[in-house]
């Protein structure tokens, strides 16, 4: 494997997130020191129940939310927030959105809904050999809406929701960009669609060697489209690793919950949270888990002689890498 390859292309690096509370109220942690590294051509799921905070990642990702502490790296370098540097940026990471129906501009054609990005980045994207129609018909055969010049003059409403998905992805794709970040890019399809779009995605990483960091509450998704895995909760990654290695053997306990709702198979009856819903407004002490923690209520933690440690020490924050990790007592780094 060359280095180039081994190095990450997009990286969170010691990010925190806060929002300033509202009336009176405590400010919301929203990401609280998140180590996350994108390489180059792999799909990286991003899982979570809402409000964990995978919204506010992928937004910081894109230079859309400035970090608290922290920094945001593009091939190694730290993301500046001049405007210019900016600009340069979104042609690089491009933003893929859930509701292609509010993403689209019901009065502007698919060609000027695909033209839209290099219009905003000028010359500098059409590149020398660049004619804008050439561009809009090869994004949109890239992203498979084909012959393209079919399309060109229809209409959002005159799509399918899978052909309107197709038709966002290619706004993003005529940008040529090194990695996609797609915060539920399948949340407002149907079944049947679903996996004619994630197949999209496997392709576009293995016939362009894209990136793609896939934000989804769905576990089941992560599973048809995903290289890597990392699970957050509470503004952390809590638990990662390659896609085998979380779904067939999670260790987190609250991995383990997710799964169990996901999966009707195996036939374990699904571990049902509970105490109260997380509010990064009020992160518990020590593991943030801890009140929600199955293996803390069942006693397992306490027969391991972990359960004070549980509520009174912060397991930590990942590194990032490519590496599986889990920040949990019960499976010490040093193990
Ligand atoms: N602009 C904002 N102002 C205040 N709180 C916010 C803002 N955006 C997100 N949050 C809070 O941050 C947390 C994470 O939200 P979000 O990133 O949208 O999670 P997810 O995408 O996983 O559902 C939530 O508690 C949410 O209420
Ligand atoms: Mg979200």
């Amino acid at each position: 494997m060359s280095t180039a390859a081994s190095l990450p292309v997009l990286s969170a690096c010691g990010v925190h997130v806060t929002f300033p509370g509202r009336r009176g109220r405590e400010s919301a942690r929203a990401l609280d020191g998140v180590n996350l590294d994108v390489y180059p051509s792999e799909i990286l799921a991003l899982v979570g129940e809402s409000g964990c905070g995978k919204t506010t990642l992928a937004r910081t990702l894109l230079g859309l939310e400035r970090p608290s502490a922290g920094d945001v790296r593009f091939a190694g370098v730290p993301l500046a927030y001049s405007p210019r540097s900016l600009r340069t940026y979104r042609r690089r990471v491009q933003l893929v959105l859930q509701d292609p129906m509010g993403a689209l501009n019901p009065r502007h054609t698919v060609y000027e809904a695909v033209a839209e990005g290099l219009r905003i980045h000028g010359a500098e994207a059409l590149g020398s050999f660049g004619d804008e129609a050439t561009k809009v018909a090869d994004a949109l055969s890239r992203a498979g809406l084909r012959p393209p010049e079919r399309f060109f003059p229809r209409y959002p409403h005159e799509l399918s929701g899978g052909q309107r998905q197709r038709v966002v992805i290619a706004g993003a794709l005529v940008l040529d960009p090194q990695v996609i970040v797609a915060d539920e890019p399948v949340a407002s399809l149907d079944a049947s669609v679903r996996g004619e779009i994630l197949k999209l995605l496997l392709g576009l990483r293995d016939d362009s060697g894209l990136s793609a960091l896939v934000a989804t509450h769905d576990l089941g998704l992560a599973w048809n489209v995903a290289d890597r895995v990392a699970v957050m909760y509470l503004g952390r990654i809590v638990e990662a690793g390659p896609v085998e290695t979380i779904l067939r053997s999670p260790e987190h306990p609250y991995t383990r919950a997710l799964l169990s709702v996901a999966s009707t198979a195996g036939g374990n009856p699904p571990v049902i949270l509970s105490g109260e819903a997380p509010d990064p407004s009020h992160v518990p002490a020590g593991c943030r888990f801890h009140p929600r923690c199955p293996a803390l209520a069942s006693g397992v933690a306490a027969a391991a002689g972990i359960a004070e440690a549980c509520r009174s020490v912060d397991p930590g924050v990942l590194p990032g890498g490519r590496g599986a990790g889990v920040a949990c007592h019960l499976y010490p780094p040093s193990s």
